[in-house]
């Protein structure tokens, strides 16, 4: 087998050309692992994968996990659509503000695979940010004052404190809304150590980190938005252009990632699986 693997940024990214990805094998999977650790997004155009096709990739890069508050399809549980349709308008839409998957879980995913099926002629990219650089950036004090800190992650959006079942939010991607259960609050470290590469990262997010253990919120947010802001710096993103087919995985434990929101009109449509992860 030939491949090639070509860094999109110096920090995050890369295109993976010469793979076919319809019969996951163990050559396949120790590929895009290497890939995975190296890069930690990976793209790989024209794969059409069925989604018994995407479900047995999953599963070869580990155990597949069902996400909570999220519709899965009918026929297939472990698929979930991010779909907008072009008649949702000024709305905002599913992943449309930077997060790490389910970062509320205890047990939060490790990578995600999301493979493209109607596209907007142009539109739908998606952005990713390498938080390995982003900890590695900060200064010497500000690492030393963030390594011990806990944070509290919760499930906000479907909560009780969420925005509720009449939001203008899409309703394409069918939410658990108002749910006592996504409450709950989880500690994560907000530096942790990648189990594979043994790199820090910085691991909070503005959609489910809402403040630091044995701290307020108020006294926690201006810290907070600073680590939010500089967790995306430009110079920490790639960019992926979506081509029908085009099959992305990447890593929740080093990135955080955003759909951008800016082709109200057209449809889009992808197919999301899961791989489950360990405790941070
Ligand atoms: C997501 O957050 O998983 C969705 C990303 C996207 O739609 O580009």
């Amino acid at each position: 087998m030939t491949f090639t693997v070509t860094p999109v940024t110096p920090h995050c990214g890369a295109e993976i050309i010469g793979l076919d990805l319809r019969e996951p094998n163990p050559v396949n999977a120790g590929v895009l692992h290497d890939a995975l650790a190296a890069h930690s997004v990976v793209f790989v155009r024209d794969q059409y994968l069925s989604l018994e096709q995407q479900v047995a990739l999953t599963s070869a890069l580990g155990d597949v996990l069902r996400v909570p508050y999220i519709k899965h399809l009918d026929e297939h549980p472990d698929v979930i659509a991010v779909l907008k349709e072009p008649d949702e308008r000024k709305i905002s839409t599913f992943g449309g503000t930077w997060h790490s998957d389910f970062s509320f879980l205890e047990e939060p995913p490790s990578l995600t695979l999301l493979q493209a099926v109607e596209l907007p002629e142009v539109g739908g990219d998606t952005l990713w940010s390498c938080q390995y650089a982003a900890y590695e950036a900060l200064s010497p004090g500000m690492q030393r004052l963030l390594d011990p800190l806990s944070a509290v992650q919760t499930a906000w959006p479907h909560g009780t404190r969420g925005p509720g079942p009449n939001a203008a939010v899409s309703k394409s991607v069918v939410m658990t809304r108002n749910d006592p259960t996504a409450d709950r609050e989880v500690l994560h470290p907000v530096v942790r150590v990648h189990p594979v590469t043994g790199r820090k990262a910085l691991f909070v997010n503005p959609v489910y980190t809402q403040w630091f253990e044995g701290m307020t919120e108020a006294e926690s947010r201006p810290l907070l938005q600073y680590l939010f802001d500089h967790a995306t710096r430009p110079e920490f993103t790639c960019r992926l252009r979506w081509t029908p087919g085009t099959l992305a995985i990447w890593d929740n434990r080093c990135l955080l990632h955003l759909a951008i929101n800016d082709y109200d009109g057209s449809r889009r449509l992808l197919h999301r699986t899961t791989v489950a992860g360990t405790r941070p």
